[in-house]
């Protein structure tokens, strides 16, 4: 499959531009089937067969440790970008004393699934760096000796920097120190291959560049992380996801082991109406291929910088390909924001303001035509 031009595989966007996906990616029309299919499976529940249970989960793990280059027992199904983070945060071994790292600056969503540990006798190492932006020497100097996780952003969602997660993830990992990573603003908008990433797990949400419904999100988490989580949490669906549902006899109720990441999925994991559109998304954006779909979403950056630069916008981004991937945030010279995204918006064009900045985030949904609209209606308004 080719990439789509706008309003082919998805929309319709009522004669709008979506520039917006870091907030929400739309949701191709091939999902949009999938859900009504779910929609009438549930309207008539004869057609919905106990298989599709055990099935949908299955099938949702494998796309997700395609896309990321990892196992299907190495992804946790989640509602969000936190669930992952909190179940590692719940699961991990720590005694008092031990301590997880995390930037100041960073995104909520990064912080707080972390803070309860406060209460277990763990300590919050608070990192600060110039531009939120850690070096591998400066962030490896930041830590303790008792620091045992250090979790940190991928791509800024306020200024669209990307941190070199390869090298601070070979670096804390000299010193016996787990990485983890929210990568909710990198996943679908850059490839990811785990195996290319000294990293020990990856959580994001699935509602923005992975193009799924509101509250999905999964998590990958290395073999040697999970080898020492001990989960919290006891699914009955989750331990029988290997096998052929059987819903007519007792299951035993016996504790298993060996679930792999599936032991920390969020409950109901056969969430049809949210999964089963998300599924369909994710056949869709694997068909097209990450690589081809980065490059898609880079193009259109780069398009957005040079209007940006011959218009004398402020650029906060980085410009470099290698530190950024598909949030440009900038500013207007004497407008502010607000008003920037107000004008935009009346002439049919939708981004955002973050931290009084104009947020602008283009994907697989869009044209080099809607950068250019977007452009011009700039230029319109600034003179
Ligand atoms: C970096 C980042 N992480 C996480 C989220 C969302 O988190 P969650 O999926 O946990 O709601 C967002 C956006 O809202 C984000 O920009």
């Amino acid at each position: 499959m080719s990439l789509p031009d706008g309003e082919g595989a998805f929309g319709p966007f009522d004669g709008r531009i979506w520039l917006n996906t870091a907030h929400q990616g739309p949701l191709p029309r091939v999902a949009v089937a999938a859900l009504e299919r779910c929609v009438r499976e549930k309207q008539s529940p004869q057609r919905l067969v106990d298989e599709r249970f055990l099935e949908l989960p299955r099938r949702l793990r494998s796309r997700l440790a395609r896309l990321v280059g990892g196992q299907p027992d190495e992804v946790v199904l989640g509602n969000s970008a936190s669930w992952g983070l909190q179940a590692i945060a719940n699961a991990f071994p720590w005694r008092a004393g031990d301590e997880i790292a995390l930037l100041a600056s960073d995104y909520p969503a990064t912080q707080f699934p972390w803070l309860l540990l406060e209460r277990r006798g763990v300590q919050i190492r608070w990192l600060e760096f110039p531009d939120a932006t850690p070096d591998p020497v400066g962030l490896v100097s930041g830590l303790g000796p008792r620091t045992r996780i250090v979790c940190l952003t991928w791509v800024d969602s306020y200024t669209g920097r990307r941190l070199d997660i390869a090298s601070l993830g070979a670096a804390c990992r000299g010193r016996g120190v787990h990485v983890v990573v929210n990568a909710t603003q990198a996943v679908g908008a850059i490839p990811v291959d785990v195996k290319a990433l000294d990293v020990d797990a990856l959580s994001a949400s699935g509602f923005k560049w992975l193009c799924g419904p509101y509250a999905t999100g999964f998590a990958w988490i290395s073999p040697r992380l999970l080898e020492v989580l001990q989960p919290i949490q006891s699914y009955w669906l989750a331990q029988q996801d290997d096998a052929v549902i059987d819903l007519s006899s007792r299951v035993e109720a016996r504790l298993r082991d060996d679930l792999g990441a599936r032991g920390l999925d969020v409950f109901g994991t056969a969430n049809f109406f949210n999964f089963d559109p998300w599924l369909a998304s994710l056949d869709m954006l694997l068909q097209m291929g990450p690589v081809a779909v980065a490059e898609h979403d880079s193009n259109l950056v780069s398009r957005l910088l040079q209007g940006l630069r011959r218009l004398g916008a402020i650029v906060v981004t980085p410009v470099d390909p290698d530190v950024r991937a598909g949030i440009v945030a900038f500013d207007v010279p004497g407008i502010a924001a607000e008003d920037v995204v107000r004008n935009l918006a009346d002439a049919g064009i939708d981004v955002c303001v973050r931290l009084g900045h104009v947020r602008v985030s283009p994907h697989v949904h869009n044209t080099l035509g809607d950068i250019d609209t977007l452009v011009s209606a700039l230029g319109r308004r600034w003179s």
